[in-house]
């Protein structure tokens, strides 16, 4: 399966995520993991070298820099040789997200609970619909992430999201808790992080069970 984490706004956690999936999806051992940082920041190579420099050999999957629209190509080849493939993708609208977006079974799209990433939204909207025109688009999942712990807006924003067919909002959210950039800034997923967030952690495999579908205790 060919996952894109992508959307046109930037600072919304794409790369937390992707980073954070990749982990999940390869310490079972059985499946293997690519994840392509299609991103020219780099952050998910920086990451992962990071992760190498902590835990030598036990990455749990293998991080590719692929450029613009290589992605395609080199997206395509790899998510044969690999049992997951996970495309990071920059905050823009970038060659490399449209060349992930003819490419990827799914798109997780993650945006906070605020009116200027929820303005992005007609333009990945948008550009879903010039994917359609050449081929089926893929399934699209948006995702609250940095959530409020409490109030209003988190499910404010899930019923705005619903106005958007081409879009199926997740009901599960991810509050903003700091055992994520804790966790990142060791090369860590937030599962792997010390002090455990619980909270965190099953935010994140809720989350992730609704995308690969899979039962996993914590
Ligand atoms: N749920 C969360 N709670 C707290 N902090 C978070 C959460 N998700 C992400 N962050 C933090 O938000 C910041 C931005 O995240 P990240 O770099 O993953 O975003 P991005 O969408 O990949 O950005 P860019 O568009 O620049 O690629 C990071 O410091 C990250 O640790
Ligand atoms: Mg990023």
């Amino acid at each position: 399966m060919i996952l894109t984490v992508g959307n046109i706004k930037g600072g919304v956690g794409k790369t937390t995520l992707a980073v954070n999936l990749a982990v999940e999806r390869g310490k079972n051992k059985e499946d293997s993991v690519v994840l392509i940082d299609a991103d020219d920041q780099s952050t998910a190579m920086l990451f992962t070298g990071i992760r190498e420099q902590g835990a030598p050999g036990i990455s749990h999957y293998t991080c590719v820099s692929v450029h613009g629209a290589q992605v395609r190509s080199q997206g395509k080849s790899l998510a044969e040789k690999f049992d997951h493939t996970i495309i990071d993708c920059g905050g823009r609208d970038t060659e490399a997200f449209r060349a992930a977006l003819t490419i990827c079974d799914v798109l997780v799209a993650p945006l906070t609970p605020r009116s200027f990433d929820f303005w992005t939204i007609t333009q990945l909207v948008r550009l879903l619909q010039e994917v359609e025109a050449v081929r089926d688009p893929p399934k699209a999942y948006a995702l609250v992430n940095m959530a409020d712990p409490s109030g209003t807006d988190n499910q404010a924003m899930i019923e705005a999201l619903t106005e958007y067919p081409q879009i199926e909002v997740l009901q599960q959210v991810l509050v903003r808790r700091k055992a994520w950039p804790n966790a990142a800034s060791k090369g860590q997923a937030v599962f792997e992080h010390v002090p455990k967030d619980k909270k965190a952690i099953s935010e994140f495999y809720s989350f992730s069970d609704m995308i690969f579908n899979t039962k996993i205790l914590i």
